[in-house]
């Protein structure tokens, strides 16, 4: 008995070793931490149950039979964060350079199900070379078992992709169809073509690290929603993030408790929008000062900055944050931050989160570039996201709502729940100078007249009153009560239910 026992514990000893001794300090020159290391920081302490640990590849091309690690460079299970069930996958570049095989995708796939079946998030820790190139069509189709997965998980459980090596290939696209993806700067790469067969075929020279470092994929092409400095960090964000979601769509994120009051009245509020309409303002001051504790989870932080998406709670409760950035062109709606904001309002509405809106916007961006690159499709992804939201819906303009972007913004027209609007807000076609421009160009040249237009525009719709007084916005409020009016309102929400009509599945301007 104590032989077999023993046995087992070698062939764990074995397993737990990956590629071996030289493999896991050559990934520790890296700075990057091996795949079990990754999963004891990201799961709370002994929580983490192992499967598959002795699955082994049954390849047999290229002499692979003689090379059979316990595992097959991939570490699956499921543990804890902060007492609530997740599913991990954690890839070992130890092992052959934790690429795919059949095995590695089953033992992803097996996770997923069971992931789904139960109703807990997924995430995965990607670190491989891509497909595993001695099975050639097995490890493209185990690529494209998990990609089903992920598709079919999509909207039932949060899925999250934390990117912590090269991620070549195919290998980008199980990450690209999940929730949120994180990255580690200077380690982490994510590309379809590398470096070299980028020159091949387009004789342009690039690193890596341009190519698809955290850099390029947070800032220039957002395709991952945040980077950190390294493991321990990205780990530890995930652990933050995962708090903030709940476990399934069938449930409610979780409620913390809370130290805040509610009631918490912030005179500096009163202040906040400067006289001058055009000067800028943070919008982020008022998103921390609305906040429980001014605790802030931004997603992509360092994307279109004219627009801000993240997570803060109320009374405990998770509220997801879509909020114009005046100081960034003038918190005008553009491609990227249309884009960006209506992905983010999709998720929170897959996930059952209820969405603050907080809107100071002169107008979608003019110009050529815009109209090229399909401003009005890119535009529609935003109004038609919050139109189909069937979410608590919480509204407060700060200053201006001009033209479409007002009705884009969480409008009372789109099912807005509450719409509140400061007595600083403008709400109009456009602002008063561009209207008189039009409306009175016979009288352009004459700069009495045109300032006495302007000046008879902005006393009709320079205020929040027109739109008060149709039962466009519920109440015109004072910006030092905005959280104790936003936290009653959802707190008057919890209840809400409000449908679509059946259809198989809409068809958003992709
Ligand atoms: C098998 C692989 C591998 C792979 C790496 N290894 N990638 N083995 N299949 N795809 C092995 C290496 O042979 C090496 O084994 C070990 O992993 C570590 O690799 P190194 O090259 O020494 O590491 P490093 O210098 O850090 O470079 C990492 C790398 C490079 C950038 C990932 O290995 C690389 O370019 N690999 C190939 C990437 C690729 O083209 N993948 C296919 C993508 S196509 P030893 O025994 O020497 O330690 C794809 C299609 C999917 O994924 C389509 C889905 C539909």
């Amino acid at each position: 008995m104590k032989d077999i026992l023993n046995e087992l514990e070698d062939r764990r000893n074995a397993a737990r070793m990956g590629g071996g001794e030289r493999r896991i300090a050559s990934q520790h020159a890296k700075g990057k931490l091996t795949a079990r290391e990754r999963i004891e920081l990201l799961l709370d302490e002994g929580s983490f149950e192992e499967f598959d640990m002795f699955v082994a590849h049954r390849s047999t091309d290229f002499g692979m039979e003689k090379n059979r690690p316990a595992g097959d460079g991939v570490v699956t299970g499921w543990g804890t964060i902060n007492g609530r069930m997740v599913y991990v996958f954690s890839q070992d570049f130890t092992v052959l350079g934790g690429s795919v095989s059949a095995t590695h995708a089953q033992k992803i796939c097996k996770i997923m199900d069971m992931a789904v079946q139960n109703g807990a998030p997924v995430i995965g820790l990607n670190d491989s070379g891509g497909a595993r190139i001695q099975e050639g069509v097995d490890s493209l189709a185990g690529y494209g078992e998990v990609f089903q997965r992920n598709i079919v998980a999509s909207g039932v459980v949060p899925q999250i992709s934390v990117i912590m090596g090269p991620c070549a290939g195919g290998a980008v696209y199980s990450p690209a169809m999940t929730d949120f993806i994180f990255m580690v700067k200077d380690s982490s790469y994510m590309f379809v073509t590398g470096p070299d067969v980028v020159k091949t075929v387009t004789n342009e020279v690039v690193t890596a690290e341009e190519l698809g470092g955290a850099s390029t994929h947070t800032k220039k092409s957002s395709v991952a929603d945040g980077a950190f400095e390294n493991d321990v960090e990205a780990l530890a964000e995930v652990r933050r993030l995962v708090d903030f979601l709940p476990s399934n769509n069938q449930q409610k994120a979780p409620t913390r408790p809370f130290f805040d009051d509610p009631a918490r009245v912030d005179s500096s509020l009163d202040t906040l929008v400067p006289a001058n309409p055009n000067t800028p303002y943070d919008m982020k001051e008022l998103i921390l000062k609305v906040a429980d504790e001014g605790d802030f989870y931004e997603i992509q932080e360092d994307f279109a900055k004219n627009m801000i998406t993240g997570f803060i709670r109320m009374e405990g409760s998770t509220v997801g944050v879509v909020a114009n950035q005046p100081m960034v062109l003038a918190g005008c709606l553009d491609i990227d931050s249309a884009r960006k904001a209506a992905r983010f309002v999709r998720f929170c509405d897959a996930f059952d989160i209820p969405i603050l809106t907080l809107v100071d916007v002169p107008g979608f961006l003019p110009g050529k570039s815009q109209e090229y690159d399909g401003i009005i499709k890119h535009g529609a992804k935003l109004l038609y996201a919050y139109g189909e939201a069937t979410v608590p819906k919480v509204t407060v303009i700060t200053r201006k709502a001009y033209g479409g972007a007002y009705v884009v913004m969480s409008s009372k027209h789109l099912r807005g729940d509450f719409n509140y609007a400061w007595p600083t807000s403008e709400i109009a076609v456009m602002g008063a100078k561009g209207a008189t421009e039009i409306i009175h160009r016979a009288d352009l040249g004459d700069e009495e007249k045109i300032a006495q237009h302007t000046a008879d525009y902005e006393d009709r719709f320079a205020n929040p009153f027109v739109a008060a007084e149709r039962g466009f916005i519920d109440e015109v409020i004072m910006p030092q009560s905005t959280r104790r009016r936003v936290c009653r309102a959802f707190a008057s929400l919890r209840t809400k239910q409000a449908k679509m009509p059946w259809k198989k599945h809409d068809n958003i301007p992709l």
